[in-house]
């Protein structure tokens, strides 16, 4: 028996009309912008033939204030589920050719249904916005609409990644769904994202401003910290998610995507030896290290513009997915101030509840010194890093490259904050305060009575490094576990993390511990 041919005939126009969404014309104006369709975004992120589309038949209601007459195919967004790399990944992808990809309320319940979609299966989902906010005709149903995405994407967050590429305009309210996500990716020219646009600031306070300066993907990247990467078009903006998925896994019940071999040889790396400077007040650029002690050399940094006195990012050891945090000498000095406590508190945060590994790299001369830190809460931001490495339970192992004085030394994971392993190498300098501060408190008289203060403080600098601040004395103590050279920090973070992958912590029960925000 064959389908009549006439179901057959409507069920293939019906399909044809939902597929060209807003029609040709306006997907040439599109691609004259430089930007990818809706559609072809999807088919770029997954494994040609592989996208299931669920509601491409949704209509919106037309009982809508001006709607009666309005064709919305697909009502705006187009969702469902693919393969990466063989694993499956959700999606949604808003139509800007179809009223301005606007969000009613089937537009916000075929959303909801992928985010829905994503936690029952498990796996990670990728949205792309590129929408004009909530659909003004549709009115306190769009506003319901948003409502009911942003409950989802908080039910979801720690269960299942979500990863929000901004492929467009995303204004007002609307941008708090990409804000509840995982990792944002903005394209570099055709992005907006924003709570009040330029207009709005200057009617409401007379300030002057531009897109530019407020809601552009670099602003976000560099200034407010709204953002992870910056994708110079869509296509590199679908690269960047698929480098991303390659180091998560897909859900927190999951391992990451380690690539473990059962022989573990890693041999040293003398290039270790050089690269770090003697001096300890020279400084070097620790993303240089990192890239020696990653597999390949192969780190993915995240945030790379945003607090750059903090480096942040993925990569793996003798095959394991880790997360780095590394103080930042050329930046600050490495110190560590409240943008960069926020930066890696996060970051640990989403690594812990996702098993990834932590490798803490430490250089850190202390928190920043400043009125303005004080003012604007460096106790409360820096408090985020103590509980976000504290509260964390994966395999955490600590690196002393160099300096590690006081708070911010606990800050980046000592022993005493919960690391399974600590290793410092012969360069340490591990003390309660920094040994310039130190000497100013302890021989203030003496200072003030020599000749040449200068030379004074510096020869007891030195001695208070030698006497006090040595990583044997810290050794002795048991807060290091391990002074080794630098040449085989390889094989010495590699072999604890293979001997920690089955570790076991638990803690009391709870609902969920008082993070300060
Ligand atoms: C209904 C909309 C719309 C919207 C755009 N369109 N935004 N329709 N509701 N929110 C329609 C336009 O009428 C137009 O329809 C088509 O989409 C394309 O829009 P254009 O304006 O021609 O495109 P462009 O010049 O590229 O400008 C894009 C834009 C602009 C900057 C996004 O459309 C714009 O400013 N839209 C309104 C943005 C806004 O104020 N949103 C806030 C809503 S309230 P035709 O038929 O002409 O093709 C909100 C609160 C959310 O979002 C709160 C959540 C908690």
């Amino acid at each position: 028996m064959t389908i009549d041919k006439k179901l057959s005939d409507e069920l293939d126009r019906r399909r044809a009309h939902a597929l060209a969404g807003g029609g040709q014309k306006k997907a040439d104006d599109r691609h004259a912008k430089g930007r990818l369709t809706a559609r072809e975004r999807l088919e770029a992120l997954y494994s040609k033939g592989t996208f299931q589309e669920f509601g491409l038949h949704a209509k919106h209601r037309t009982r809508h204030f001006g709607m009666a007459d309005k064709d919305i195919p697909t009502d705006g967004v187009i969702t469902g589920c693919g393969f990466v790399d063989g694993r499956p990944v959700a999606s949604f992808s808003q139509d800007f050719t179809v009223v301005g990809g606007s969000l009613g309320e089937i537009h916000s319940k075929k959303i909801c249904h992928a985010l829905d979609h994503a936690v029952k299966a498990g796996i990670p989902i990728i949205g792309f916005n590129d929408s004009g906010g909530a659909r003004i005709q549709e009115g306190v149903g769009s506003l319901s609409g948003y409502g009911q995405v942003f409950y989802r994407n908080v039910q979801l967050s720690g269960v299942v990644p979500q990863i929000s590429v901004i492929a467009g305009p995303c204004a007002g309210g609307a941008a708090y769904s990409p804000a509840l996500t995982d990792f944002l990716i903005m394209t570099r020219e055709n992005a907006q994202m924003f709570i009040c646009g330029p207009e709005v600031i200057r009617a409401v306070t007379g300030q002057v401003t531009t897109m530019e300066e407020i809601g552009s993907a670099q602003a976000h990247a560099s200034v407010s910290g709204n953002i992870h990467f910056i994708a110079e078009d869509d296509a590199h903006a679908i690269a960047i998610v698929h480098r991303l998925l390659s180091f998560l896994p897909s859900n927190n019940m999951m391992d990451p995507p380690h690539r473990i071999e059962a022989d573990l040889s890693i041999v040293d790396d003398p290039a270790l030896d050089e690269l770090v400077p003697a001096d300890p007040k020279t400084p070097f650029d620790v993303r240089e290290v990192i890239k020696r002690l990653a597999d390949d050399g192969d780190f993915m940094e995240v945030m790379e513009l945003f607090a750059q006195n903090i480096v942040i990012g993925f990569g793996r050891i003798g095959g394991i997915v880790v997360g780095f945090v590394a103080n930042q000498p050329i930046v600050k000095a490495g110190t560590l101030d409240i943008d960069a406590s926020d930066k890696a508190a996060r970051f640990v945060r989403f690594c812990n509840v996702y098993n990834i590994p932590l490798v803490t790299l430490v250089d850190v001369p202390g928190f920043l010194p400043g009125v303005n830190e004080e003012r604007r809460g460096i106790i409360r931001h820096g408090a985020k890093m103590l509980f976000a490495y504290a509260s964390a339970t994966v395999p955490k192992i600590t690196v002393i490259m160099r300096k590690a004085y006081g708070g911010a030394f606990l800050a980046m994971c000592s022993e005493d904050m919960g690391a399974d392993r600590v290793i410092a190498w012969p360069t340490a300098e591990i003390a309660v305060m920094g040994a310039d501060g130190a000497v100013n408190i302890l021989y203030r008289k003496e200072l003030a009575e020599s000749e040449d203060k200068a030379a004074k403080a510096k020869e007891l600098a030195a001695e208070y490094r030698a006497e006090f601040a040595t990583p044997y004395l810290s050794a002795g103590e048991l807060m290091v576990h391990d002074i080794i050279h630098p040449r085989e920090t390889r094989s010495a973070i590699a072999l604890s993390l293979r001997g920690l992958m089955s570790k076991r912590e638990t803690r009391p029960p709870k609902k969920h511990g008082n993070i300060p925000l």
